[in-house]
């Protein structure tokens, strides 16, 4: 039911964010890490049309534990999670929220208090419009000001707006995939756009044995297989690349030491890869790898040691039944 002035398009508003001027490109990105020694490309590129929907079957495949166990906990804990700033709450989150499991929290929070503004940050413009006219439609309590542009880009431009007590999201472990300078970094910038008082959710995978984590990541159909691939079919497309996806196997690896499960594009033989739009003639020696992902895994101190480097102490956590995820309720010092 909606009443007049509450139709979907008052409901939501949209904002682009430009990238920072002097942000390298992909062809820049691209050139700089196949010149590098050891090689590597950047997983934030694994994210076009083809790469997000092998993502979502990912996530539906049974070797990929984390997205169940994160919707479990969500789908038990939601209400609690939702009650533990104890005041009215506006959500903030990075990514686009079309997943059941934000629809939970944004559930948890109009049955809590009646109203609520969500504000998703994302680098797609599309899914962000996509994903959040679903929501508005979904729930009438609830108005969205999406932000379309880089998660630093956004934190940083001081655009966000908010008149309650905010709950930041950073789910699925997708902070797993940041070095950890860089994922300080980034939740020094969130820290900023914060206010004392202030939470975020974060949603990070439980360090485990290697056989589960390398499983997770390499599933026996193929989909994460495929996923990584895709970077170089993707280069191939967009930059004129002769790459052979043929002669690269999709190899992972866990790292105990740094705690991160590292997926790499391993060359089965030599070969001359030529790159057209940045003039690059790449040689692979047999058995040379390209780095593509570190997915970190974090215990629940490791949590609450990057938080305090943020600016946040570590408040609740909540793990599923089988104890292979976390949820952390952290809250800006
Ligand atoms: C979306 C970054 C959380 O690292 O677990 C899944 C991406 N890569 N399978 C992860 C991914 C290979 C995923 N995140």
């Amino acid at each position: 039911m909606q009443s007049a002035g509450t139709a979907v398009s008052d409901r939501f508003e949209l904002i682009e964010v430009p990238h920072a001027s002097g942000a390298a490109s992909f062809a820049e990105d691209v050139a700089a890490g196949l010149n590098a020694s050891p090689k590597r490309l950047s997983s934030k590129y694994l994210y076009d049309r083809i790469g997000s929907a092998l993502f979502d079957a990912i996530t539906h495949l049974p070797e990929y534990y984390l997205s169940n166990a994160e919707t479990e906990i969500l789908r038990e804990s939601g209400w609690e999670i939702v009650r533990v700033l104890d005041e009215p709450i506006d959500f903030l989150e990075l990514g686009s929220g079309s997943a059941v499991k934000t629809r939970l929290l944004i559930a948890d929070a109009l049955r809590v208090q009646g109203s609520l503004r969500y504000s998703p940050i994302d680098i797609s413009t599309d899914a962000l419009r996509t994903s959040s006219l679903a929501l508005v439609e979904a729930y009438p309590g609830l108005s969205i000001r999406a932000y379309a542009g880089d998660y630093f880009d956004v934190l940083a431009s001081k655009t966000l707006q908010f008149e309650r007590r905010k709950l930041a999201m950073f789910m699925g472990s997708n902070i797993g995939n940041y070095e950890p300078g860089e994922a300080a970094r980034l939740l020094r910038l969130l820290s900023a756009a914060l206010s004392p008082g202030d939470g975020l959710l974060l949603g990070t995978d439980l360090k485990k044995d290697r056989a589960t984590l390398e499983a997770a990541y390499d599933d026996p159909l193929g989909v994460t297989a495929a996923f990584n691939k895709n970077i170089l079919e993707r280069i191939n497309q967009q930059l004129g690349g002769n790459f052979d996806l043929r002669n690269f196997a999709h190899v992972v690896h866990y790292d105990e030491e740094r705690g991160s499960v590292d997926s790499f594009l391993e060359a089965r033989r030599a070969a001359d890869v030529f790159v057209e739009s940045i003039g690059a003639r790449v040689a692979f020696s047999e058995g040379e790898r390209i780095h593509t992902e570190s997915s970190y895994k974090f215990s629940d101190r490791d949590v609450a040691r990057l938080g305090a480097i943020a600016g946040f102490r570590l408040s609740s956590t909540w793990h599923d039944r089988a104890q292979r995820f976390s949820v952390h309720l952290l809250v800006r010092t």
